[in-house]
């Protein structure tokens, strides 16, 4: 039996499966079913009011679950489906498991670019609802041994497919559109730039929603994510650098900074690359998960980040919300 087809009977047997997408590793399980969604929750030791997102190999196939689409959403999907997008729509109730949309009245729905992750959403012909792969602490797994790490003590998947290292890194964009506006919940690979390029999209109907989440207080379950819980860190405390100039390196450090950096230091401190080019910031976003992995399994004293890139535009964006959260106490 190829990995595909024992995976897909795993799923259909309500067990869960970690899968790769060209994002992070994903959790999958049966996302109408209870019994398989509730295991999620366990592996990970997630929050029960954190919603997750479902995984579909087109939007058809998710049409049996969803109310009406309206049509900026559907245009979004048309244009980057399969891809790094996450749409929060509006959902039918009582078809998908009640923890999926912890209570809301929406649900993440996403049709990941990979060979893997759609060749297994065709062959189980279920929806599947998968958070990224990491236990609740850990920054999301990039590679199948990141996931294996995770769950080394035990109660993690069933299986957990290999598709490589995932090309992008960062988790995907999540959107919301109300009122035909676009509201950028967690900023990803697909950009503000790439949304300015759909027809019919302007600068003012793209508003940034990411920035607010993070400083909202409201109870009740979170309307994006990132909006009430702690996000990675390292161990050690990060330190963020724009000035390598004005840093003294001292015994522990673990440096994750551009080559001009990493080649200056020698052999002084452990190190990762982030790419020789800071205005290309996809070798950068594809690192970034596995530096901060290494940094505590080298158990690093001090942390320091290389900011020293755009944080405004492009993947930028996203890889400074990541890096600015892996950076802060709270
Ligand atoms: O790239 C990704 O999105 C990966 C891969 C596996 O697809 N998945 C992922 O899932 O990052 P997760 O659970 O780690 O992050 C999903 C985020 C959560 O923070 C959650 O709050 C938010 O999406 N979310 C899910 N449903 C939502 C909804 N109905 N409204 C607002 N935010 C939602
Ligand atoms: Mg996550």
């Amino acid at each position: 039996m190829s990995d595909i087809v024992s995976a897909a009977a795993h799923l259909r047997n309500n067990a869960l499966v970690a899968f790769p997408t060209e994002t992070v590793y994903g959790l999958g399980a049966n996302a109408c079913s209870e019994e398989a969604v509730l295991k999620i929750f366990a592996a990970k030791g997630r929050p029960s009011d954190n919603p997750l997102i479902v995984h579909v190999p087109d939007l058809g196939s998710a049409n049996f679950f969803l109310e009406t689409v309206d049509p900026l959403s559907l245009l979004l999907a048309d244009t980057f489906w399969p891809g790094p997008l996450t749409l929060v729509l509006r959902v039918k109730p009582g078809l998908l498991a009640p923890q999926v949309t912890a209570g809301l009245d929406t649900v993440g729905v996403r049709v990941p670019d990979h060979p893997v992750a759609l060749a297994l959403l065709r062959e189980c012909r279920l929806p599947l609802a998968a958070p990224s792969a990491n236990k609740s602490g850990s920054p999301s797994p990039t590679t199948a041994q990141h996931v294996r790490d995770d769950y080394k003590t035990g109660g993690g998947p069933e299986m957990v497919l290999d598709g490589g290292p995932c090309r992008v890194g960062l988790e995907s964009t999540v959107i919301r559109v109300v009122d035909n506006k676009i509201h950028i919940l967690r900023p990803g690979a697909v950009s503000k730039e790439h949304l300015l390029k759909v027809p019919g999209v302007t600068e003012d109907m793209i508003i940034d929603g990411s920035g607010a989440i993070r400083n909202s207080t409201t109870d009740g379950p979170p309307r994006a994510p990132g909006m009430k819980y702690r996000h990675y860190a390292p161990i050690a405390p990060v330190k963020l650098v724009d000035t390598w100039e004005e840093v003294s390196i001292q015994s522990g450090d673990f440096i994750i900074a551009f080559d001009d950096v990493v080649i200056a230091l020698m052999d002084s401190a452990k190190r990762v690359s982030l790419g020789s080019d800071p205005t290309d910031l996809e070798i950068a976003s594809m690192r970034l998960f596995a530096a901060l992995r290494q940094a505590d399994t080298e158990q690093a004293r001090r942390v320091l980040i290389d900011v020293r890139f755009d944080h405004t535009h492009g993947i930028g964006a996203a890889l400074w919300n990541r890096i600015s959260k892996a950076g802060s106490l709270n």
